[in-house]
Parts: structure tokens; sequence; C-alpha cells
């Protein structure tokens, strides 16, 4: 069984990024389970609160990606780059200090997200993909899912209602869920 994991790079209860994921979840192809990661309860990053244990939360997170064969990073778009609370959840999973293994080396990494404006998140999953060599992922560019315009792809419950995002989603989701599978098997 190919095991994906989703995480939004959102707080924000109602996120566009965090509804997108929702979406995705059942697209998952046979043979496939997909589940979610979340950010939520991870501190600021602090080398000294580090000294004194790695939080719950990180950790939790750190243990998912472990487990996973490959990872899809929905992320929102703050000027023009990755919004500082998944920049900084990324990097409290990264941190090595404690002498933990680097989860994300040689792991199947995806990048998606959707905003309000014309470009759909172009400006952050671009600057994902120095943090994701640096970090030794196999980042995967089979296809690009960057959906502009969120505003009008979802009704006010947070469903994908725009069908050609949805069918954009499908096949992005199935395109990387065969990679991983493969890649795995
Ligand atoms: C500080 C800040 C900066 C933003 N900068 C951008 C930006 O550069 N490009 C963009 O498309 N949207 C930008 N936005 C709008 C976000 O795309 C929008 O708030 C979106 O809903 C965030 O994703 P979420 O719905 O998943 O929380 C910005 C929002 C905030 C709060």
């Amino acid at each position: 069984m190919t095991k994906l994991i989703g995480i939004s790079g959102s707080l924000r209860k109602a996120s566009f990024n965090k509804s997108l994921l929702n979406a995705a979840l059942p697209l998952a192809p046979e043979g496939v389970t997909f589940t979610t990661g979340t950010i939520e309860g991870i501190p600021l990053y602090n080398a000294d609160v580090e000294k004194e244990g790695v939080p719950d939360a990180v950790q939790v997170l750190k243990d998912q990606i472990a487990a996973a064969d490959g990872v899809i990073l929905f992320t929102p778009e703050y000027n023009n780059s990755m919004p500082g609370v998944f920049k900084n959840a990324i990097d409290w999973v990264s941190s090595s200090m404690t002498g933990a293994p680097n989860v994300f080396a040689g792991r199947a990494f995806a990048i998606a997200g959707t905003s309000p404006g014309p470009f759909g998140t172009l400006l952050s999953q671009n600057a994902w993909l120095s943090v994701l060599r640096t970090l030794g992922a196999d980042l995967w560019s089979g296809k690009r899912l960057m959906l502009p315009k969120a505003g009008s792809l979802f009704d006010k419950d947070g469903q994908l209602v725009d069908a050609d995002a949805q069918a954009r989603l499908k096949a992005f989701v199935e395109a990387f869920a065969d990679y991983v599978a493969r890649k795995t098997a």
C-alpha cells in the first residue's frame, strides 16, 4: 500500500489550501492511502527549546512524514513566498540538532496551492524549490497545480465546486501517486 500525506500551510479555519487538501484526499487511486499532517500547535522555532526536547506537534508531523512514501505541500502564498508558519514547521521538522534522521532525504515531495490572486501560488511554489532541494527531497515535477481565483473555486462550506479545478486536482494526485507507487514498488 502506497502512503501519501498532504500538509496545508495555513492555520486559517476556512483556508482555501486546507479545503484543497480535503478535496484531494478522496482522489487517491486504489492501493494508495492519503491522509493529512498538520502544522497546528507547532511553536516558533527556537534552538534553546529544541535542546530541551522536540515539541510533540513537531514530532507527530515528523513521524507522519517518515511513515509516508510521498508528501504534498499545499502552500498558500504570502508576499510572493511561502507563509512563515509553514516554513517554520518545515524548519522544525528538518532540524537535525537532536541527531534525528533527515525525513526529507530521498522522499517524494510535490507542491500544490491556491490563492485568490491571478497566479495561484506560483512564487510561493518557486520559493519551496530551494528549500526542498536543500533538504535533499525527491521533488516531483511531473505536473504543476497552481489554482488562481480561489474565491470562486469553493462554496461557502469549503467544497471544491469548480469542475476544471477538480479535474486538474484529480490528474495531479493520480500522477503523483503513480510516481510514488512506482518508486516504492
Ligand atoms: C501577509 C499576506 C501576504 C499575502 N501575499 C500574497 C501574495 O503574495 N500572493 C497571493 O497570491 N496572495 C497573497 N496573499 C493572500 C493569500 O493568498 C490569501 O490570504 C489566501 O487565502 C491564503 O491562503 P489560505 O486561504 O489557505 O489561508 C497574502 C495574504 C497575507 C495575509
